[in-house]
């Protein structure tokens, strides 16, 4: 196989040069907890985070225990989410109030920075480059000065961030400049900025190596990677490059809209490193709450979409979101949306319902959907979900797919594992240490959210 030699990844200025000495002294290395809320694009955040904290000498968990300092990584997309990373800061603040908290992500972005210094960040800071480089130096200076007091242990056993994970989140491109009248993000997030083909690949190889089996390529609105290069590129050029120069094991692509699937890119899917999954978010099924949202394609384009898939993916899972309640939205509007989600058979639909946010252009709409009708609406989705769910695990009941074993799972008696078929069942099994190993599986039963499967020693 024909492989590009990669530039080194110290290429790119991150860490920020003098964080590494500055840390490197001190007499144990000081522990930072990142904690996540939201999205992949956020997960692919926390791990860049944690590669640049590690390589500037901090030693990072990602879940909260005894730490010298905590980064917030927050969520904004609804008002839940605004309300879950308020909590979380303030809940971080009052656990160790000693301790520095930087807050990150896209609360902040809406929010204002003020409101997180009011919950007790030390520092805020954005999602780009520069932002992180700035949080590692922040953090190298603030703890320097505590060395003579750090502890040599975590009271928990810390478990690593980012790639001595089985899979791992790398972040291709940011921001979004659509205007879904819905949207947070575009403001959250900016304008869009497309990470070059050299330093993705640069960074799935690095995630390889360090052991990853999986890894998921993610973006704000990855559909329009390279449409900001002075020379404009499209998805299915980084792809191609990705399952070119690297050793990648699995790649996932998340997430596209319709208009993204095209001949070109579906071509790609005869490689067996690309799984069959798919996450295209509908939104709504009613064109005429589509034109209200101002998405970019009709029901009848996302069905075709859905279609070609289908074509070369026959046994690919196609999951979305979709939204109940958008301003405007008649009863007939919300059927269907119901309609379309069964003709398309999604194996899972991530349900929300409408959140009005500031500065966005639904808020201000008239036909506001009452708090009351939104619910029910979300019930009825919810439901469908359950049986669309079960109906897409079912077909595959019986048969042995590969299964990237990723986390255990508590468990009363033996070893229980937890991981994700190719076409993205969840996949439950008893057995000894599968952790981060790549096996095939019968799929015997459904199980709670996926299936119960076995787990042969071989590799896949
Ligand atoms: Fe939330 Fe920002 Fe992702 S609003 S869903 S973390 S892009």
């Amino acid at each position: 196989m024909f492989r590009r030699p990669l530039p080194p990844a110290h290429s790119m200025d991150w860490p920020p040069a003098g964080a590494r000495t500055m840390v490197a002294n001190m007499a144990a290395r000081p522990v930072v907890a990142i904690l996540t809320l939201g999205c992949k694009l956020n997960l692919a955040d926390s791990e860049e985070i944690a590669r640049g904290l590690q390589a500037a000498g901090f030693a990072t968990v990602d879940h909260v225990c005894e730490a010298q300092a905590f980064v917030v990584n927050t969520c904004s997309v609804t008002h839940v989410a605004d309300a879950k990373s308020r909590r979380l800061v303030r809940s971080v603040r009052r656990l160790a109030p000693g301790a520095q908290v930087v807050v990150t992500g896209c609360f902040p972005q809406s929010a204002g920075d003020a409101a997180a210094i009011e919950l007790g960040a030390d520092l805020v800071v954005g999602t780009r480059d520069a932002d992180k480089a700035t949080l590692v130096e922040f953090l190298s200076d603030a703890l320097a000065s505590c060395a003579a007091d750090l502890p040599t242990a975590v009271t928990a056993t810390p478990r690593p961030t980012g790639s001595a994970h089985a899979r791992a989140f790398i972040k291709a491109q940011e921001g979004c400049n659509d205007v879904c009248a819905f949207c947070i993000v575009p403001q959250t997030r900016g304008r869009e900025e497309s990470r070059s083909v050299e330093r993705v690949a640069v960074e799935v190889q690095a995630a390889v190596e360090s052991g990853a089996r999986e890894v998921v390529v993610t973006g704000t609105q990855l559909g329009a990677w390279g449409r900001d290069f002075a020379e404009p590129q499209q998805p299915h050029q980084l792809i191609a490059a990705i399952l070119t120069q690297t050793d990648v094991l699995r790649l996932r692509f998340s997430s596209l809209q319709p208009q993204d699937i095209s001949p070109a890119l579906l071509a790609l899917w005869e490689d067996p490193r690309l799984m069959p999954h798919f996450h295209l978010a509908l939104q709504s099924g009613s064109d005429a709450v589509l034109q209200r949202m101002r998405r970019r394609y009709s029901a009848n384009e996302f069905v075709e979409a859905a279609e070609r898939i289908r074509a070369v993916s026959p046994q690919a899972a196609i999951t979305t979101d979709v939204i109940a309640g958008f301003p405007g939205e008649t009863d007939e509007q919300f059927e269907e949306t119901l309609a379309l989600c069964r003709e398309v058979a999604f194996a899972r639909i991530h349900c929300f319902p409408y959140s009005p946010r500031t500065r966005t252009a639904a808020a201000r709409m008239a036909g506001q959907v009452s708090p009351e009708v939104r619910k029910e609406r979300m019930g009825r989705l919810r439901q469908l979900n359950g049986e669309l769910s079960i109906a897409f695990r079912s077909r595959f009941l019986g048969t042995t797919r590969p299964v990237l074993w990723e986390t255990e799972q508590p468990s009363k008696g033996g070893r229980r594992w937890f991981g994700h078929t190719d076409n993205y069942i969840g996949v439950y099994a008893e057995g000894d240490d599968l952790r981060n190993r790549l096996t095939p599986s019968l799929l015997s039963a459904l199980y709670d959210d996926g299936v119960a499967g076995s787990c042969p020693p071989e590799e896949a």
